[in-house]
């Protein structure tokens, strides 16, 4: 575990808070609060603790351009609110002058929120100088981004170097949730791998296998698996060239003593269209010029009695195109089955990457699940058990 807060006195210091500002936007709102709603905690502790705030965000990817549409002042009232209320002051750079001066203003309790990292180069491209020029704004770093600590970038790991450095509470949680899911889980283990190509997956159905118990396989990707075992599975999404490396996986996690589900049913239609005119088949029965956009009910039901008989489950990844009505009801079942088993104490779940999120929240049990990780592409990451540069640099 990194350093934690408790490692500094902090009264009269000014904290360079590392968050994750970049949350999805619907008609200039805010459309999920979560990670602002994570962020608050360690924002309130460090105010209660007689420091000031400085945030530190990226929002977008403006590729070291500063545009209007990409700047982070709309967060101010959404970050403040989260806050409870609390004030948030704005400079409209997040290094230079404009940003010494508001950094310089603040009193303890205050918090500034800074313009947009990446509208400078030197943030993506961790260059030391930039890195510099944000350590000149405060005395201590803390890092509360997780979602953001697969990047090595200036705010995320060559400023975690320059001054005395710590994780953000959000961040630790997210480093317990995930170490007990992976690394010290109750057995069984169970991992649920959606999604649309193995090539993307490759590392992270490496890892697993080599650590769980049951590894179900679902969402297009288990198509390309069917293939390779020999199944024709029609018009459906499959990667075709990579039957050998499918086949590879299934050897190895036989080697490994994991357990790869597979579907035995699947629901098929000619159009991924809302309503479109489905049917479940066993998998030796889909038609020619039909898609599988769904494992089957058979399969949901069997993977959920599957899930009974275990402790630990890490979700990443829908079942079906859960997106489009009805190939959204595997997806649904199997994770108000997860739910009514996590409320019932019997299974630690732990989901995470953005569209497994959306999955959960369309199946109304979000709030069901033992955790979930406000990650994307660090949640993979951490999945195809890389080390995070962000996390590293916070030593511990
Ligand atoms: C995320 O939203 O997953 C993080 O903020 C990382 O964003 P990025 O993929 O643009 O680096």
């Amino acid at each position: 575990m990194p350093r934690s807060i408790d490692a500094f006195a902090l009264a009269g210091k000014r904290v360079l808070l590392r968050a994750d500002l970049n949350v999805p936007m619907k008609d200039g709102a805010v459309a999920d609060t979560t990670r602002l709603d994570r962020l608050a905690p360690t924002v309130e502790e460090i105010c209660g603790k007689g420091a000031s705030a400085v945030v530190l965000s990226h929002f977008g990817r403006p590729k070291g351009k500063r545009l209007d549409e990409l700047s982070l002042r709309p967060l101010v009232g959404p970050l403040s609110r989260a806050l409870g209320g609390r004030k948030v002051a704005f400079a409209e750079d997040c290094i230079g002058p404009v940003a010494e001066r508001a950094a310089e203003g603040l009193a303890s309790g205050e918090v500034l929120l800074l313009e947009n990292l990446r509208f400078h180069a030197g943030e993506e491209a961790n260059d030391p100088a930039f890195a510099r020029s944000l350590a000149a704004l405060g005395e201590v770093y803390v890092n509360d981004a997780f979602s953001a600590a697969h990047r090595a970038h200036a705010s995320t790991e060559g400023l975690a170097r320059l001054l005395p450095a710590a994780a953000g509470r959000s961040l630790e949680a997210e480093l317990a949730a995930l170490a007990t899911a992976l690394e010290t889980p109750e057995r069984p283990l169970a991992a649920i791998v959606g999604g649309a190509k193995i090539s993307t997956k490759l590392d992270l159905l490496g890892n697993l296998l080599d650590r769980v118990d049951t590894l179900a396989i679902g969402g297009a990707m288990a198509n390309t698996f069917l293939h390779a075992l020999g199944t024709d599975v029609g018009a459906s999404l499959c990667e075709v060239g990579m039957a050998d490396t499918a086949r590879a996986i299934l050897a190895d996690a036989d080697a490994a003593g994991c357990e790869i589900v597979l579907p035995s049913d699947v629901v098929v239609a000619r159009a991924l269209e809302a309503g479109a005119p489905a049917e479940t088949v066993p998998i030796a029965a889909v038609p020619d010029d039909a898609m599988i956009l769904d494992i089957g009910g058979g399969s949901a039901n069997g993977l959920s009695a599957r899930l009974a008989e275990c402790r630990t489950l890490v979700w990443n990844g829908p079942l079906g195109a859960f997106e489009v009505p009805p190939f959204d009801a595997a997806t649904v079942a199997v994770a108000k089955a997860a739910a009514q088993l996590t409320r019932a104490g019997s299974l630690r779940t732990v989901a995470g990457g953005g569209d497994t999120v959306a999955a959960l929240a369309h199946a109304g049990v979000a709030g069901d699940f033992s955790y979930l990780s406000t990650a994307g592409g660090a949640f993979l990451e951490w999945l195809e058990g890389k080390t995070l540069p962000g996390v590293a640099a916070l030593g511990g």
